[in-house]
């Protein structure tokens, strides 16, 4: 599939790709914070455990109010991750190993430390320097009520008042996330040539790939009028719906004034140009939660983004039924626009996998049966740092906290702090090799067990630690990369597909164990991989495959 002109897939449509936060990945220097040696210092893992390249979260200069995503010179490497030359090195270093290198770029706004935004309020209302920005007047007498009742995502208002040189309450300017975080003006033709340049900037140090942050949003519409239901919209968007009707959440994501504008798709139309321009395939992937999710595929045409990650699995159930239909839609989508899928279970903004899944020994094995049958789907899978040693959210004493959704909900919501907690390397205490000095967020002391160096050693064929788990499957779904899908079983308990005409694969999503036939070319067939620990693996069998509670399997036909 996704033949090009006859060639075979080019390198980013099958690949596994690591989502490094450079912040907790490692820390070399001893201040307690990962940083770019450290990740150079790990790419020997990252190649031993079967991934294709590693995207890497922002590591440029930045205040680091909201984990480096307020971003002050997109240009440049924030000190607390080393330097531009440890930068260079790393595309370089990662180059020698075979790893590709994709970066973050964070285009929807710039932090208020940036030079911009200084500039902005050292100028007055009406300024080319306020233009770049969403500067407006506030409403009421005396301007004190905010340009519209749009809600940060963060939560509380999107609006913050600036003070001005007198000392007198001034404009007001956007921001759909924290306040330190002030969004771009899109129609502004200086915006569009410095995040050319800055794409030029990276692309000429040798990255292959951009991940584009919050892709959907850069274009506003109706900005100055009122939403029917800003809180609504807000809670829709921060998926916080339990108790909401499902006709009031789709009514209210089918419509967001400041999310997948049609506008927007032409800034990508240009931005393909430019990645177009340079030798080596490079490629993108957007970050777009869209409404309805069949709007995702508008980002991929052939002209515009290379990849939009695909969410569906990142909020899936562990559910036959549920699994079967995302799968299904999924394929479906992006076969209309000749895109290959993307797979999520977890990344720096969402609950750990496990956690997800429920937590404890359950959601472990829920856990590496959902990856089991993620790594076996057709097109690019990404996995975040840790997910690969089965760490759950870490508990966190409100005191450690720093994401700026605890502190703009006020507590209500605990944020995401407790999926950025600093990777177990080994068993040294404290710190467990993550940092000789004390690691920013603390690693829980029963991560031991969980450590890089604890689940290596655990190397019994047929009790694979999650590790083991990861770097084998990794390392097998290169034999059916590119191969046709089809289903096999699709019923309220097993989901079953092949792989070419030589793999099957299965998943149990029920706590009982399972007996499936296998298609007539199966007569004959061996086990290659199996989340739940089980006696036959590596064994050859006929005809029909015992499927354990909570699992995946995948065989391979013999002649
Ligand atoms: C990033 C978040 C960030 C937000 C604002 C995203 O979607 O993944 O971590 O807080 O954009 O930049």
């Amino acid at each position: 599939m996704y033949l090009k002109n006859g060639q075979a897939s080019l390198w980013w449509q099958e690949a596994a790709i690591y989502q490094i936060y450079p912040r907790s990945f490692q820390d070399l220097n001893g201040d307690g914070e990962g940083d770019l040696p450290g990740v150079i210092s790990r790419l020997s893992y990252l190649k031993e455990l079967g991934v294709d390249a590693i995207w890497l979260s922002p590591f440029y200069t930045s205040p680091n109010k909201d984990g480096g995503y307020d971003v002050s010179n997109p240009r440049d490497v924030d000190p607390r991750f080393g330097d531009m030359s440890d930068a260079v090195s790393l595309i370089e270093e990662a180059h020698k190993v075979g790893l590709r290198v994709i970066v973050d770029i964070v285009p929807n706004h710039f932090s208020t430390e940036h030079i911009w935004f200084k500039a902005a309020l050292d100028s007055e209302p009406g300024s080319k320097e306020r233009a770049r920005f969403h500067f407006f007047d506030g409403r009421g007498e005396d301007g004190a009520i905010p340009p519209n009742n749009w809600c940060s995502i963060f939560g509380g208002p999107a609006w913050s008042r600036v003070t001005d040189s007198d000392g007198q309450p001034g404009q007001w300017y956007l921001h759909l996330f924290d306040s330190t975080q002030a969004d771009l003006n899109w129609t502004n033709e200086e915006v569009h040539k410095d995040f050319e340049e800055t794409l030029r900037f990276w692309l000429d140090k040798g990255v292959d790939g951009f991940r584009i942050d919050v892709a959907h949003g850069l274009v506003k519409d109706e900005i100055l009028q009122d939403h029917r239901d800003p809180e609504g919209l807000t809670r829709a968007l921060r998926l916080d719906v339990s108790d909401m009707p499902r006709e009031q959440r789709e009514s209210l994501l089918s419509d967001v004034p400041f999310f997948d504008r049609d506008g927007v798709h032409e800034i990508y139309r240009n931005w393909r140009k430019i990645f177009d321009s340079y030798p080596g395939d490079r490629m993108s992937v957007a970050e777009a939660w869209v409404h309805p999710s069949s709007r995702a595929t508008l980002y991929v045409r052939p002209d515009e983004l290379h990849q939009i990650f695909n969410f569906d699995f990142l909020i899936a159930e562990w559910d036959a039924k549920f699994l079967a239909n995302a799968v299904e839609k999924t394929l479906q989508e992006v076969a209309a626009v000749s895109a290959p899928p993307t797979w999520v279970l977890s990344n720096h903004d969402s609950p750990r996998l496990v956690s997800r899944m429920g937590g404890g020994e359950l959601g472990e094995k829920k856990a590496r049966a959902i990856a089991l049958l993620t790594h076996a789907l057709p097109g690019g899978v990404y996995v975040f740092q840790g997910e690969e040693l089965g760490l759950p959210d870490a508990p966190l004493s409100d005191a450690d906290r720093q994401d700026p959704v605890f502190f703009r909900t006020k507590g209500v919501d605990k944020g995401r702090d407790g999926a950025r907690v600093p990777l177990p390397w080994n068993s040294e205490q404290n710190n467990f090799g993550f940092t000789s000095g004390k690691p920013w967020l603390p690693i829980p002391a029963n991560w031991i067990d969980k450590s890089v160096e604890a689940q290596k050693m655990l190397n019994e064929e047929n009790r694979l630690s999650f590790l083991r788990l990861y770097q084998k499957s990794l390392q097998l779904r290169k034999l059916f990369a590119d191969s046709n899908f089809n289903w096999l079983i699709r019923s309220n308990e097993v989901i079953g597909f092949s792989r070419g005409s030589e793999y099957a694969i299965y998943s149990n999503t029920s706590g009982e164990e399972l007996q499936v036939s296998l298609p007539e070319t199966f007569d004959s067939f061996e086990v290659m991989i199996c989340s739940a620990p089980q006696e036959q693996l590596g064994r050859s069998g006929e005809g029909t495959l015992q499927l354990p509670p909570h699992s995946t399997t995948w065989v391979k036909r013999l002649k």
